[in-house]
């Protein structure tokens, strides 16, 4: 159990809150986003005329793409040493976020090294020269609420995951309206991830009180709402609840950490790219029934909140959800060449051994288990 619990400073959730960044204080600010959904939609020049209301200079960065690199963030980072913004907005999905949160810690410390902000925990508190603001695109990370951001390095072809409490946004802005042209399958990959989030911050060694009732409430609301915003993108009331509660999700788990199935999905996502909210739907019931061993009680207290009374009943709920979204049983049904699987089988299991999530699974795996788990959700069940 933890002894504290961060969460953003300020959340504003609910249709129509985007338009509170008019009610911001600042001098200038920098928007950092992609060149996609948020540009094409308007966002991008709404939140300009917003801030300009409040009488808030905006400059844009609008050079982040999918995965963010290191360049992308040196390249926001001296716009913001030339800029000087006292605020600071990510808006868009999670790789705008998470690519604007890293160059919010080199704008707050020019001088440190990537290097030395990994591994996790070593980021120095921030002297604060400018807040942040997330405005997410998407239903799933809920990196608006979180202390985690992942740069990738295209060079050495890896991930760094940056985490550290100091990288909490200040300000959250949670409105499903940025969410309305969210494709399908990214409305359920997204959800699923979120699901997740919230089933293996519940049993992580670090779940309290705090990270559990985010988590319930969560879980509720996703099995609720997610077929509805996947039948229906133009259903903003289903899709508003998907908003929060992977913000929910997102502070529980920010918390509480997570489990082996994100150790095994950041494999298939890297080796066969799977996305990662649906390598995690389909992991997620035989790690349920495989960590059932050792915290049976606490999954059939959540099970509760959906009218069930087991770890096997929550597991059962949650293939008959990712099945009502379109999403695959197995590796196999999704498409992930089999002698490709066979071949990689060893190394997925020995870098999810590795990963950082896995010391928080409640049940310590071993190697061998782990190979046995992506085995198992390799082939149908
Ligand atoms: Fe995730």
């Amino acid at each position: 159990m933890a002894d504290n619990f961060i969460v953003p400073g300020k959340i504003f959730h609910g249709l129509g809150t985007f338009n509170k960044l008019a009610e911001l204080d600042g001098t200038k600010a920098l928007i950092v986003t992609g060149k996609g959904s948020m540009k094409k939609a308007g966002f991008v020049d709404k939140a300009v005329e917003l801030l300009h209301s409040a009488g808030i200079k905006s400059v844009v960065f609008d050079g982040v793409e999918a995965d963010p690199s290191i360049e992308t963030v040196m390249a926001g980072f001296d716009m913001m040493c030339n800029e000087q913004p006292d605020l600071i907005i990510g808006l868009g999905g999670c790789s705008a976020i998470d690519a604007a949160k890293a160059m919010w810690v080199f704008y707050e410390y020019p001088e440190t090294k990537f290097e030395e902000i990994i591994p996790p925990f070593t980021i120095k508190p921030l002297r604060n020269k400018a807040r942040f603001v997330a405005i997410p695109s998407t239903s799933g990370t809920g990196t608006e609420a979180t202390c985690v951001s992942v740069i990738t390095d295209r060079e050495k072809g890896t991930k760094y995951p940056l985490v550290s409490y100091e990288l909490c946004p200040d300000i959250a802005i949670v409105d499903a309206e940025l969410c309305r042209s969210m494709p399908t399958h990214v409305t359920a990959n997204t959800g699923l991830d979120a699901l997740t989030h919230a089933l293996e911050a519940y049993v992580t060694p670090l779940a309290d009180a705090y990270t559990d009732s985010l988590a319930e409430r969560a879980v509720v609301d996703i099995f609720e709402n997610l077929p509805l915003a996947y039948q229906n993108g133009e259903n903003l009331e289903a899709r508003q609840k998907m908003h929060d509660a992977s913000c929910l999700a997102g502070m529980s788990f920010t918390n509480a950490l997570l489990g082996i199935v994100h150790s095994m999905a950041h494999q298939v996502g890297g080796m066969f790219g799977v996305p990662h909210g649906r390598a995690n739907a389909i992991l997620l019931p035989s790690v349920i029934r495989f960590n059932a061993q050792v915290c049976e009680a606490k999954y059939a207290n959540l099970a509760k909140v959906l009218g069930e009374s087991s770890s096997e009943r929550l597991a059962w709920r949650i293939e008959e959800l990712r099945n009502q979204v379109g999403v695959e049983s197995c590796f196999k049904a999704y498409g992930v060449d089999e002698s490709a699987w066979k071949a990689k089988v060893k190394t997925m299991a020995q870098n999810a051994l590795n990963d950082a999530c896995t010391g928080c699974n409640p049940r310590a795996p071993s190697l061998e288990e782990l190979e046995q788990l992506l085995n198992l959700c390799y082939y149908s069940r």
